[in-house]
């Protein structure tokens, strides 16, 4: 049995933030109904690269989703809501500010319908506050959350980081928030609202950088390779640097391409064995007795020297080779994976990480596999949904409606957008 079966969900999100939250509930077994405006989510059509077909932006956040189209601005779209949120345990959305009180669904509102569902939603920045009212994309909260200022080198621009940290890092929030609101209400009989800003999950997740902003006023950071002192006030940017207690760098590796980079941590445990095995080749046969590298702090305080001579063994290996080479001396490290790496791996392979599916519109194509991985229950991964495509058995199945009130909502347009009037 599947961990969330029995688990219905009525899920109004579109975009990234949201739909990954929901996409993991249904990976794990949940019933997600994507409840969705008439021209279905934007990113159906965005970034489109098979003409009329659901895009790839869509169909990687969507998959095991029933999708119904209903017009909320129509009162036989909003009755269908009505009757919808009373059959669900969770209704999730991710809209701009306001946009639920405007279809006359606040959160208490919802509540009043049903006492024992919860409720999440994602905002930019939350319900509270001078920045409560502004939209947010991903990279917005990036900008905002802390990862920028603290993304990129010293005296190049602020980076932007290609992991969605803004948006399916919030989506991940709002899921662990999800669940623990489920487990109480099955407790308490009483549901709540549960929301996560995508600024407060960025910040979440640059926690070690905050660490670091309050050491700098106590003194230097001295793991950093980049000059920081006491006082500072703004954690820099470094680059490559670790961020933890041991020294970590990105070492360029023959024959020298874009990604041809092993991350190495030099951990206090193996620095003794990588610098007798490194040494004879760079010049330095005597590197792991060096009184510059004697104690991790004279590495941190040398560490620009040690990556020097690093990068200079790595000049007659490729990524894979030094890679070989650091495992058999037990030193943690990790070639930089380009995403045709990645697609072409036994291990993402074997993992279900990169899994092929089949879509009516698009044919085959890949997405990528579920992260958690359940032992009792694990994902079986199906394609989404095209737009509307369960409206009917949504109404049929779970609503009981029957035939002549389906007819009578569809003319009376609960479920398409209203005819362009004539000009
Ligand atoms: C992502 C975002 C910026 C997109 O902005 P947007 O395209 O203007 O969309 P909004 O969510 O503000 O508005 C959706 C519109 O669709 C309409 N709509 C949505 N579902 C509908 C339905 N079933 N029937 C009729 N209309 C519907 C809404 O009424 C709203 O129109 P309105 O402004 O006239 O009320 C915004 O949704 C947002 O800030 N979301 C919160 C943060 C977030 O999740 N961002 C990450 C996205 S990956």
């Amino acid at each position: 049995m599947e961990a969330l079966k029995g688990v219905r969900i009525l899920d109004m999100t579109h975009v990234q933030a949201g739909p990954t939250c929901s996409q993991l509930l249904a990976w794990m077994g949940a019933d997600v109904i994507k409840f969705e405006n008439p021209q279905g989510d934007a990113t159906r059509g965005q970034l489109r690269d098979v003409p009329n077909a659901d895009s790839l932006y869509f169909t990687m956040l969507n998959c095991n989703k029933r999708s119904i189209t209903v017009n909320m601005k129509t009162a036989e779209g909003k009755q269908v809501f009505v009757d919808l949120l009373k059959t669900c345990h969770i209704i999730m959305e991710n809209f701009g500010p306001g946009v639920l009180d405007r279809f006359g669904f606040p959160w208490e509102k919802i509540r009043e319908i049903n006492p024992r569902i919860v409720m999440g939603s994602i905002k930019g920045f939350g319900s509270t506050g001078p920045y409560a009212e502004f939209k947010a994309y991903e990279n917005v909260a990036q900008a905002m959350g802390g990862a920028m200022s603290t993304t990129g080198i010293p005296d190049g621009p602020p980076f932007v980081t290609g992991a969605q940290i803004g948006d399916t890092g919030t989506g991940l929030h709002l899921a662990i928030g999800l669940l623990a609101a489920l487990r109480q209400a099955e407790h308490t009989g009483q549901g709540q609202y549960v929301e996560v800003a995508m600024m407060d999950g960025v910040m979440n997740l640059c926690r070690v950088k905050f660490r670091d902003h309050q050491r700098l006023q106590r003194g230097e950071l001295a793991e950093y390779s980049v000059p920081t002192y006491k006082g500072m006030g703004e954690v820099p940017r470094a680059g490559n640097d670790s961020g933890g207690g041991q020294l970590g760098n990105a070492i360029h590796c023959k024959p020298h391409g874009a990604n041809d980079w092993l991350y190495v941590v030099v951990q206090e445990a193996v620095f003794g064995a990588l610098a007798s095995r490194i040494g004879s080749e760079v010049g330095m046969p005597d590197m792991a007795t060096d009184p510059r590298f004697a104690k991790i702090s004279d590495r941190r305080k040398n560490q620009n020297l040690m990556w020097t001579l690093l990068n200079k063994f790595a000049e007659q290996y490729t990524k894979r080779e030094l890679m070989k080479i650091l495992n058999e001396l037990d030193v943690p490290c990790g070639p930089i994976m380009s995403t045709e790496d990645l697609a072409d791996d036994e291990h993402v392979r074997g993992r279900e990480m990169w899994v092929e599916l089949d879509h009516p519109q698009r044919g085959k194509w890949f997405n990528v596999g579920m992260p958690i991985k359940l032992s009792a229950s694990p994902a079986r991964i199906k394609r989404s949904p095209t737009l509307g495509e369960h409206t009917e058995e949504i109404l049929r199945d779970v609503l009981g409606y029957d035939e002549a009130k389906i007819k009578s909502l569809t003319s009376a347009g609960a479920f398409s957008i209203p005819p362009k009037k004539a000009a």
